[in-house]
């Protein structure tokens, strides 16, 4: 079977594209689905921040720059087994994305690499963009979101880079948001994740552990699991953090300092 690129997208930014990027990762590394993350965000990288990985020597951009392999700037998770490049935190300017392609054909040993990328539609998203074989476009049930989330739909095809769906995140059931259907006729895209709103996620995200490890049986949690199978067509097991490893400590300690229940 071919590789897969997932490109993780959306016109507008702060809609989640990391928190999903991060936890289907998750969900990946603890099946047989063998995935790598990469951090495409290379302006503002949060998928280390996420993970509590910042202390990497190096990162995406010394990749698109040749300096090393993809290979050499892989960091292991421990906690969750995934596999991920992140960007590097130093700033640095005009880091070009038109090598990521080529850096992606070379990577031969993953049967997925799922890209978490910058929102909006400039030329770096562009390039992540042709570089993928196949895009996840994430949107918040509002109006301005979606609308934006309508033009990354079309620059995809003017691209020819099929859109595999679309993520709804954020979902409360009020009055005032879009109707599901309303969202799919006005993108023209069929959406193969809904996510609700879960206290538990900026929870997760304070902690450094994601959210389908911290709280795998929460709401959001749920809808990663059902988006994760979705996209890799098996179903993928939900997370039990263990109750008496170290880890299921720290997390049960976590979880009664900062959410009680
Ligand atoms: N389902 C959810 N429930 C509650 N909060 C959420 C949910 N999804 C995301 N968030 C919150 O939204 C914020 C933005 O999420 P995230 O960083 O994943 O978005 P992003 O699209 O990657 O942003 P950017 O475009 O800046 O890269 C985070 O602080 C996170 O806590
Ligand atoms: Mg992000």
């Amino acid at each position: 079977m071919d590789k897969e690129t997932i490109g993780i997208i959306s016109g507008k930014g702060g809609v989640g594209k990391s928190t999903i990027a991060v936890n289907l990762a998750t969900l990946f590394a603890s099946s047989d689905y063998d995935n790598l993350l990469i951090d495409g965000d290379t302006s503002n990288p949060s998928v280390g921040l996420h993970l509590g990985i910042w202390q990497h020597s190096y990162g995406l951009q010394d990749v698109l720059e040749g300096k090393i392999t993809p290979e050499e700037a892989i960091v292991l998770h421990p906690a969750t087994g995934i596999r991920v490049i992140p960007s590097s935190l130093r700033y640095v300017k005009d880091v070009s994305m038109k090598n990521l392609s080529r850096v992606l054909d070379s990577i031969k040993a993953y049967q997925c690499i799922t890209i978490d990328s910058p929102p909006g539609l400039s030329s770096e998203v562009e390039d992540i963009m042709e570089a993928c074989s196949k895009l996840i476009v994430v949107t918040t049930p509002d109006v301005p979101s979606v609308t934006s989330a309508t033009k990354i739909v079309d620059l995809a095809e003017t691209h020819r880079i099929p859109v595999a769906g679309l993520v709804v995140n954020r979902i409360v059931n009020k009055k005032y948001e879009l109707h599901m259907q309303e969202i799919e006729s006005i993108c023209n895209t069929r959406i193969i994740g809904k996510i609700p709103e879960d206290f538990r996620v900026p929870e997760s995200i304070a902690v450094k552990i994601p959210l389908t490890l911290y709280s795998p049986k929460s709401p959001a949690s749920t809808a990663f699991n059902n988006l994760a199978t979705e996209i890799c067509g098996k179903r993928i097991r939900t997370l039990r953090a263990t109750r008496e490893g170290l880890l299921g400590k720290i997390i049960n300690f976590f979880r009664s300092v900062l959410g009680g229940s």
